[in-house]
């Protein structure tokens, strides 16, 4: 448990690797809390994410998980499990903090993958229009983004629990 004097643990990846459910599992094995950014977003804004996007702008948007973040690394609470947004790794800042203050582990998966994952839910603005087109330009966009993680999961071929042991079995 070399990482654990941490107490938190940040799961990063594009969006369909599965960070939320990974968190639940992943917390209810260690008898930690887990804690949604996008979730507290919502909570602190009192709006859907997509309306945010919508009426103020994906600035404000990375404004609000900025701030949240910020609040949850920096409180005292300990044994926290927090999943982010995709795009929380945006901000040399946020990165920053989350080596400071947590354990990252970045969830990884395939283009393929992540599409099936994402089809269904139509919540995510920056994933409006052609599905495909925008999850390949995101993922090249952002394909070096995620690599300050210490330690990085490919969930392709692995069930959410399998990969909540992985991270386990390095903490
Ligand atoms: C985003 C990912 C979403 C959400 C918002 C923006 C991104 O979270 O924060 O729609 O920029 O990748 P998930 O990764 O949980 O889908």
């Amino acid at each position: 448990m070399s990482h654990s004097v941490m107490k938190k643990i940040v799961l990063i990846g594009f969006m369909g690797t599965g960070k939320s459910t990974v968190a639940t599992i992943l917390a209810n094995r260690l008898g930690w809390n887990t804690i949604d950014v996008d979730y507290e977003i919502v909570q602190v804004s009192g709006m859907p994410i997509s309306q945010i996007f919508e009426e103020q702008g994906e600035a404000v948007f990375r404004q609000y998980e900025s701030d949240v973040l910020h609040q949850l690394l920096t409180s005292d609470e300990r044994s926290l499990v927090v999943a982010t947004g995709g795009g929380a790794v945006l901000q040399q800042k946020n990165r920053q903090l989350m080596l400071e203050h947590s354990f990252v582990v970045w969830l990884q998966a395939s283009q393929e993958i992540i599409i099936e994952r994402v089809k269904h839910d139509t919540s995510r603005p920056l994933l409006a229009g052609d599905l495909e087109e925008r999850v390949a330009h995101l993922l090249e966009e952002r394909k070096d983004v995620y690599r300050f993680a210490p330690f990085s999961i490919d969930t392709t071929d692995l069930t959410a629990t399998e990969v909540a042991d992985a991270i386990i079995n390095e903490i």
